[in-house]
């Protein structure tokens, strides 16, 4: 028999960002980071899986799930590697042998390169389609973000929403009572990122500004827990844009230096800048496009503005959502 299943898992966009490691094999982090679960943009994943026998591993991208059109991707060479090794990381966890015939079947709902971590809801939507493939009952959500940390760090906050804070080992869901929010993509330039988030954790290690990072890092996940408690936007829109900054100054002053910064994500920022008394928040991946994070009441409004200013830019729309799920699971004859 073979088992079927097929999970979804979102991206999240940290508010507080996770950059520099303490151990480079568990994606342990330098400092504590806080995000927001995304609902739409997401990774879908169909695992089928055949037990026993000798372990072969097979991945390939889809350009569709149901009527919904997906981004197929390539993964590397590199990429596979880490595939293969995490499923050897969840299989030894749960003392199964590794075995059996295993075949992904993967696609995003954004284009790569779009500022948004791929690899967070992959690792995400891959750890949770092998735990549930093994038929594992009842595993704590805790355990899923573990292992799912070892083969993506960022992907240990997708697994819950809407805030997540990650700390050490751990990532755990925090109380907030700020509004529901959107966030909405504001998309500068599509093309993949030259350098990826692995050379960047090592880079900023040489800025001058990596002294004290950690302690400003951490500082600001403490007073964005005190502010989602309050639901304040003048000290949430602050904080964002600090933290987004402080984080693409890492890249601008490491050595050899290097930035995401294309003359579109400068132009948006200033006009952004401009309106920062508004209720809104900006922040930044490692990358050229811009979130911008506003209350789910103000979503039009704000859609209408931005197309009224940057008329030919595309505008991803989601919202803040709940973390991974399993969509299906089933048994049928191989
Ligand atoms: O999970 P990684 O190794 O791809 O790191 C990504 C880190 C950032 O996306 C740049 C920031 C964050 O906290 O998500």
């Amino acid at each position: 028999m073979k088992r079927v299943v097929k999970v979804r898992a979102p991206s999240n966009i940290a508010l507080v960002k996770y950059m520099g490691k303490l151990d480079y094999v568990s994606n342990l982090p330098a400092n504590s980071s806080l995000s927001m679960t995304l609902n739409s943009l997401a990774t879908f994943t169909q695992l089928e899986f055949i037990p026993g026998g000798s372990f072969q591993l097979s991945w390939e991208g889809i350009t569709s799930w149901g009527a919904t059109p997906l981004r197929s991707f390539c993964l590397r060479d590199h990429e596979r590697i880490k595939v293969e090794k995490h499923f050897k990381r969840v299989l030894e966890y749960f003392g199964e042998s590794y075995s059996g015939v295993w075949r992904i079947q993967s696609g995003n709902s954004f284009p790569a390169g779009a500022g948004i971590a791929s690899s967070a809801s992959g690792f995400a939507a891959l750890t949770l389609a092998i735990v549930t493939a093994l038929r594992l009952k009842d595993i704590p959500c805790s355990v899923l973000s573990e292992l799912s940390r070892q083969g993506s760090g960022s992907s240990c906050r997708s697994f819950e929403g809407p805030w997540v804070l990650w700390e050490g080992e751990s990532a755990r869901r925090v109380q907030s009572n700020f509004e529901p929010l959107s966030d909405l993509v504001l998309m500068i330039e599509e093309s993949e990122k030259l350098v990826g988030s692995s050379e960047a954790h090592r880079r900023i290690l040489s800025s001058r500004n990596w002294q004290g990072r950690v302690e400003r890092a951490n500082s600001r996940v403490t007073r964005l827990q005190e502010i989602l408690l309050r639901g304040d936007w003048g000290e949430f829109s602050s904080l964002s844009w600090q933290e987004a900054m402080d984080m693409h100054e890492l890249f601008h002053t490491s050595e050899p230096s290097f930035s995401y910064f294309k003359s579109g994500t400068r132009e948006v920022l200033s006009w952004l800048e401009s309106l920062k008394d508004i209720r809104s928040a900006v922040t930044l991946d490692a990358g050229p496009n811009i979130h911008l994070l506003v209350s789910q009441s103000e979503e039009a409004v704000w859609i209408e503005r931005l197309r009224e200013r940057f008329p030919k830019m595309n505008v991803l729309i989601d919202r803040q959502g709940e973390g991974a799920s399993v969509l299906y699971q089933a048994e049928v004859p191989a």
